[in-house]
């Protein structure tokens, strides 16, 4: 297939429910004409800059990467050393990034949807991508489990996909769920039950890890948020395993076929058992490796809108 019919053009990637399945196909199968070693054909040069108010090592990095691949310059920003240490909002900021020639600004903040008053502005010209808001969003997230389950199996319909964990607090369950129904996935949600609240119901039942393990064809972990609960939780980390985690007992009840993923980074002993976290069903380095594949296609199609503009 030609690389054109792969290219997609987007102004800003803040959602997956904003894209289409057409755009969120396109950018799967470009992240993967990237990972095969097709050459960039960006329309235009720009400048880039990563803001990260959250701590993140993966989405930080991995667009770093994506950036460099592409060839687009980086303009550094640390919010530590910045003037959001004398008062300035997140807002001001951007502006500023904007008006010095920014081209993307991709953000990670804790407020949920902190990006609508940037999109909105009338000033704001650069382009928004969301590295992830609060327990609301991580469409780049998504995009890189998307394209791990599709290069995996070759389609979503169908697929039994099991989403287990801190359901509540994550940005990357909500995010999969919303694109997977749509694909076709049947999603089942499990761990704690007091961490599948009303919003879940329309995605797909609460069952027991133990239900799903022989059945499903995809077991996504999620990572217990211990930094967005109250500090009040009651946890242990050896009842969460032996309860909620993968045990070498489950993965052995797997299917042959079943594949195990994890945003990461990873609670060892926890959500998934230390010594499984590199066993052979595991996905989780390719989905790392995957991110800037992703990531390229989607700095990419926004580079493509910016230059239809
Ligand atoms: N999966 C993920 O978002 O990891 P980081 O927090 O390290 O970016």
């Amino acid at each position: 297939m030609p690389i054109i019919d792969e290219k997609v053009s987007l102004q800003h990637v803040v959602t997956m429910e904003s894209l289409s399945t057409e755009e969120v196909m396109g950018l799967i199968k470009r992240g993967l004409s990237f990972k095969r070693g097709e050459a960039v054909a960006l329309p235009q040069t720009g400048y880039v800059s990563n803001l990260f108010f959250e701590d993140s090592t993966r989405t930080h990095k991995s667009f770093e990467m994506a950036e460099l691949r592409l060839g687009l310059s980086m303009i550094d920003f640390d919010a530590k050393t910045s003037s959001v240490n004398k008062g300035e909002t997140l807002y001001d900021t951007i502006l500023t990034m904007s008006a010095l020639g920014v081209d993307i600004c991709v953000i990670r903040h804790s407020e949920v949807e902190y990006y609508q008053e940037l999109i909105d502005s009338p000033t704001i010209t650069a382009s928004i991508v969301n590295g992830g808001d609060g327990s609301g969003q991580h469409p780049s997230q998504s995009l890189l489990d998307l394209m791990t389950i599709y290069e995996e199996f070759g389609h979503f319909e169908g697929l039994k996909i099991m989403i287990a964990g801190d359901l509540a607090h994550s940005r990357v369950a909500k995010s999969n769920m919303q694109m997977l129904q749509r694909l076709g996935a049947h999603l089942f949600f499990a761990g704690p039950s007091e961490w599948y609240t009303e919003e879940f119901a329309a995605y797909g039942q609460h069952v027991s890890l133990d239900e799903i393990v022989e059945e499903a064809d995809v077991l996504m972990f999620l990572r217990v948020q211990h930094e967005r609960h109250d500090g009040n939780e009651n946890f242990s980390k050896e009842d969460y395993h032996r309860l909620h985690g993968l045990t070498q007992e489950r993965y052995e009840r797997m299917k042959d076929t079943a594949i195990i993923m994890h945003p990461a980074p990873v609670n060892r002993d926890v959500e998934i058992a230390d010594e499984l976290v590199e066993a052979p069903k595991s996905r989780i380095v390719r989905q790392m490796q995957n991110g800037v594949f992703v990531r390229m296609a989607i700095l990419e199609a926004v580079l493509h809108a910016r230059a239809k503009k």
